[in-house]
């Protein structure tokens, strides 16, 4: 996914395609749910819904074991689903897909396998001050673990990659880098070909975080040109319990183990064991099957309606944000980068004294939903001297009347705070919300 201006012919029907979608057809106090909440995890089209319960209820049977005719089947929808994501992100192989249950397992699996034989004393890994917690704390666990050095890449005031404090720590030669495509905090797109050069000219291996990046745009990873990819399935409308760790092959074939059990085995002794070739040598146990063919499902479904189209929706829709928030909705303050060409469709913003919390809940009741808190960004969040933000991010489904819902939603609250003594609901964010 790139910041580059994408032609293509016909623009998205957000409303013919909510059809795809039963969701929509559930009733919420007489209204059809706005849902502003894709980034978080984005709803699931009948096709991804047929995908798995096909497999529970026609075929079910475990993958790579039965040899008889639903052990067949089922291997060959797992196997299958595991080429529609290669081909989704272009990998040049799909041995190099391994599945696993989401974005997050996949860093840890580098941070663990890859990075416990690599990283020693005093090497340093570079991250951003963009970074979600899946692609912090795995890094701060090996790196209090070796005794490793942590750096940040600085973020100006639009929440854009410094690229001179990039320059400036890659001098300390670090043995990797990892940052994500897309900032699910503000929705930055990040340069990933350009940094991904920058951090191999100086002897890094890149780790690309591309959970908010698959859903809304075409990724290649060859064009890209980095180490490892990750992303989850269930923000490309597949089903929960779906990701996928992309890495180079030479890579993948170095990289010990993970986790042991079946499946990941070629041979079991007593006291010693041969691996599986890549991938399965990284799929210890029985694998989330429905979710795997659930995720090729979802793959299909958004290749057939175009990821540049998706993109041009998208970019279409945070442009109307841009404009109709700020005119219709005195005050709110949006963050991130101005321009929708620099960002993916996800606006982060705040009204004044009035608490993201208490936003989110008074538009829960036009069926307006959005995400508050820290967006499992809260090192982020402390940067940007907020202790939390309200969110609104889009997909394949949204449209401009969802944007008109969220903009009348966000009057109504203002005229309930200034109300006389509205303000005192204010209250403290609730502590059961974390990410
Ligand atoms: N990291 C996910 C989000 O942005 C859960 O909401």
């Amino acid at each position: 996914m790139t910041t580059a201006s994408t032609s293509v012919d016909a623009p998205l029907d957000p409303i013919a395609i909510r059809a795809d979608f039963p969701i929509f057809q559930r009733d919420f106090n007489g209204r059809r749910m706005a849902y502003l909440d894709s980034a978080s995890t984005s709803l699931k089209p009948r096709r991804v819904i047929e995908a798995v319960t096909g497999y529970d209820s026609r075929y079910t049977a475990n993958v790579h074991r039965g040899i008889y005719t639903t052990g067949e089947e089922a291997t060959a929808a797992y196997e299958a689903a595991r080429v529609k994501a290669a081909r989704f992100i272009n990998a040049r192989d799909s041995h190099e897909i391994v599945f696993l249950r989401n974005a997050t397992e996949g860093i840890n699996l580098v941070a663990y396998s890859w990075g416990r034989r690599n990283i020693r004393a005093a090497d340093t890994i570079v991250l951003t001050e963009l970074e979600h917690h899946a692609n912090l704390v795995p890094w701060q666990l090996l790196s209090q673990e070796k005794d490793a050095d942590l750096e940040f890449v600085a973020i100006d005031e639009q929440g854009r990659l410094n690229q001179e404090s990039f320059r400036v720590l890659l001098r300390t030669r670090p043995k990797l880098v990892a940052f994500t495509h897309v900032s699910n905090g503000l929705g930055t797109i990040n340069p990933v070909r350009e940094m991904v050069a920058m951090a191999h000219e100086a002897g890094a291996l890149v780790l690309v975080d591309g959970a908010q990046a698959v859903p809304h745009g075409p990724v290649d990873v060859q064009e890209l040109g980095c180490d490892f990819y990750v992303f989850s399935g269930h923000k490309v409308l597949g089903p929960t319990g779906s990701g996928v760790l992309w890495a180079r092959r030479e890579l993948l074939d170095a990289m010990p183990p993970f986790m042991g059990g079946g499946e990941m085995i070629r041979e079991v002794h007593l006291r010693r064991t041969t691996f599986n070739d890549v991938p399965w040598k990284f799929e210890a146990g029985t694998p989330a099957i429905s979710a795997a063919i659930g995720l090729g499902a979802a793959l299909d479904y958004l290749s057939d309606i175009g990821m540049e189209r998706l993109r041009a929706h998208e970019r279409a829709l945070t442009e109307y944000a841009l404009e109709v928030l700020p005119r219709e909705v005195p005050d709110i303050r949006i963050l991130g980068p101005r321009s929708a060409e620099e960002r993916a469709g996800i606006i982060t913003f705040n009204l004044p004294d009035i608490h993201p919390h208490d936003v989110a809940t008074l538009l829960d009741r036009d069926a307006v939903a959005i995400r508050a808190g820290h967006h499992c960004t809260q090192p982020l969040h402390e940067r940007l001297g907020e202790t939390a933000t309200a969110r609104a991010s889009f997909n394949v489904y949204s449209g401009r009347d969802d944007i008109d819902r969220l903009a009348a939603g966000l009057g109504k609250v203002q005229a309930i705070f200034q109300r006389p003594g509205a303000t005192e609901t204010t209250r403290e964010p609730a502590a059961a919300v974390t990410g």
